[in-house]
């Protein structure tokens, strides 16, 4: 496994990958790897003959009061879970390698799909993730690029943006990676206390119980998801959002249409860490 921790080192490696025929596909992460990130990189692993994972945790994609500082960083043990799923090569950027080079006199704007969920609730967040996507797919130029259905406004987003900025990279989501009580897999998971851990799955469940209630009929669920985020809060979760939202333009739907498919998202605090999940329904 090689890693490539400048600009030149990885088009070096990528440009070899290339030219010896390989297929190469992308997995970008902030590290911390968990079963989520494996299972996307043994998905890229079925897509293409090379695997290059980037590893950087992007400070232009956390907040002033949010956790850039204390975000879980394990560097060593991610090289060796990379190591056994033999991926090809590790990109390890610092950030004078990604944002060092040039003034800034460019900003991102996005005009659609980032006014709700994480996008409403997190000013600046998808600029951030926008700005070092684009950047990463500029540098690696992958044929295909893995995410995942965790984080699906940012699929979405970064969807729109490959689109619209014609980025040479196929575009393909994983599914959700879950621990046995149904609890999404995330880095963040790791800042619960035990009695936390242990209710954090409460999150999944809600919004299991409105997919079945909706699929049971209750095509207007206002009053179905207001309960379900009372019964979370009295468990001690504190409330961030919890609705259903248009599958393409990201906004929340009020009436759901049969035929149609939604995301069911959630986001919720647990004392300090953020928990956000969802499920795709399709009615
Ligand atoms: P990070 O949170 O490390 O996630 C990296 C990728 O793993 C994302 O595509 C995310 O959706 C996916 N992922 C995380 N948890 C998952 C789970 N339980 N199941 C399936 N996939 C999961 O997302 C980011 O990093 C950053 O925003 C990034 C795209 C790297 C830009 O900085």
């Amino acid at each position: 496994m090689e890693i490539a921790k400048t600009i030149e080192d990885i088009r070096n490696q990528v440009s070899d990958l290339k030219a010896r025929g390989k297929k190469v596909a992308f997995v970008p992460t902030m590290g911390a790897l968990h079963g989520g990130h494996l299972s996307l990189i043994k998905m890229a692993r079925q897509y293409a003959d090379a695997v290059v994972v980037s590893i950087y945790v992007n400070p232009e994609q956390f907040g002033p009061s949010e956790d850039f500082g204390s975000y879980p960083r394990t560097t060593e043990s991610d090289l060796e879970l990379c190591e056994k799923e033999e991926v090809e090569v590790v990109f390890l950027p610092d950030t004078e390698t990604i944002y060092g080079s040039a003034e800034k006199y460019f900003s991102i704007e996005i005009k659609e799909l980032n006014d709700y969920l994480d996008g409403g609730s997190r000013p600046g967040y998808f600029q951030g993730i926008v700005l070092v996507v684009n950047k990463l797919f500029n540098i690696v130029k992958p044929d295909v690029s893995v995410f995942g259905q965790k984080d699906y406004q940012q699929y979405r987003i970064i969807e729109q943006m490959v689109k619209e900025f014609n980025h040479e990279t196929e575009l393909l989501m994983a599914p959700i990676g879950r621990a046995n009580d149904g609890l999404a897999l995330s880095s963040r998971n790791a800042y619960l206390s035990e009695e936390e851990r242990k209710i954090a799955a409460s999150l999944y469940r809600s919004l299991q119980y409105i997919e079945q209630q909706i699929k049971a009929g209750v095509l207007e669920p206002a009053l179905l998801l207001k309960h379900q985020q009372d019964e979370l809060e009295a468990k001690g979760f504190r409330n961030d959002y919890l609705a259903a939202f248009s599958m393409d333009k990201m906004s929340p739907v009020s009436k759901l249409e049969k035929g149609n498919q939604y995301v069911l998202a959630g986001a919720v605090y647990l004392g300090k860490t953020r928990l956000i999940d969802n499920i795709i329904i399709e009615i």
